[in-house]
């Protein structure tokens, strides 16, 4: 007998063979799918204290798209409780404790000109193209939840485009089912060694695009950079991801999501695709965000048939 969690996995809508169980899934995703980021932000009276009803609400939003941002009150606040305690209140627990993350496992987002740091795009005020975090993670290390918090916005700048990966799948499903068959190949994105000073700072690391992850549920591994990434030179490969980047850019896309947060708000969200736009900082108005990446999903946000 199977239990739940093998069940989640043999009818995810997610897995090629199924595909009444997937146009099912579809039909109810994409029906009253948000058209406006201000459709994903909710207002929240204290940050460390969701209250009930404030959850429910922001859950509504995570269950549906993958994704939400809460706005709360705290301003430019640096406490790192705040973006803490949301993770907490969504049930994410495994917290990521990358190389450059602070001791409680956040990230602080800032331009930095010296040190390590400055050596990687985060850390400068350049673009971020379209990626999910963590894509070269090894494949028993990755991350399904990443949530952003905002202490401090740029003077200039800074902005995020953000879109649910599952919807990414879709559009890529629909225009040719074998495109997914091609990104679900485990030797599809290679990320290259990242060797400093003769220090192997991680192994190269092969892996696929998409993934079906605990529960059933989506996982994606994606950066648009192709600088340090070798893909797999597979024609039906290179013209699955043509078409993703095609999706990724169209400007008229009802299902890309752009906007400027403020101080005090923050997004929740499973990991979902995101890029940054480049910003310049002045003394009053230096860029700051928290970032904490979990090897959990939020809670109660498996797929919905
Ligand atoms: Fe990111």
């Amino acid at each position: 007998m199977k239990n739940n969690a093998q069940l989640k996995i043999t009818n995810s809508p997610f897995l090629l063979d199924n595909d009444d169980i997937y146009r099912r899934w579809r039909d109810k995703k994409l029906t009253n799918y948000p058209t406006k980021i201000d459709e994903l932000v909710i207002e929240v009276k204290d940050s460390k204290n969701i209250s009930n009803k404030e959850y429910k609400a922001l859950l509504n939003i995570a269950q549906k798209t993958n994704m939400t941002i809460y706005f709360g009150n705290t301003g430019t606040d640096p406490s790192p409780e705040i973006p803490l305690a949301v993770a907490n209140r969504f049930g994410l627990g495994q917290i990521n404790k990358n190389w450059l993350a602070n001791g409680n496992g956040l990230t602080s987002l800032t331009v930095a000109n010296k040190g390590v740091r400055k050596n990687y795009i985060p850390y400068t005020n350049r673009p971020i193209n379209w990626h999910t975090d963590g894509y070269y993670n090894a494949l028993f290390e990755q991350i399904r939840a990443l949530n952003l918090h905002v202490v401090q916005k740029a003077a200039e700048g800074g902005s995020n485009q953000i879109m649910d990966h599952e919807i990414a799948y879709i559009l890529l499903r629909e225009k040719d089912p074998s495109y997914i068959y091609a990104l679900m190949d485990h030797n599809v994105m290679m990320i290259p060694a990242n060797i400093q000073e003769n220090v192997v700072i991680r192994p190269e690391r092969s892996g696929p695009v998409f993934s079906v992850g605990p529960e059933g549920n989506l996982h994606m591994r994606y950066t648009a950079r192709t600088k340090n990434i070798g893909w797999s030179e597979n024609p039906l490969v290179v013209e699955a991801i043509e078409c993703l980047h095609k999706i990724l850019n169209d400007t008229e896309s009802k299902f890309v999501f752009k906007g400027l947060f403020e101080p005090g708000m923050g997004l929740i969200s499973n990991n979902v695709l995101h890029d940054r736009s480049s910003f310049s900082d002045n003394k009053e108005k230096k860029r700051h965000y928290y970032r904490a990446r979990y090897f959990d999903r939020l809670a109660n946000t498996s797929y919905q048939i």
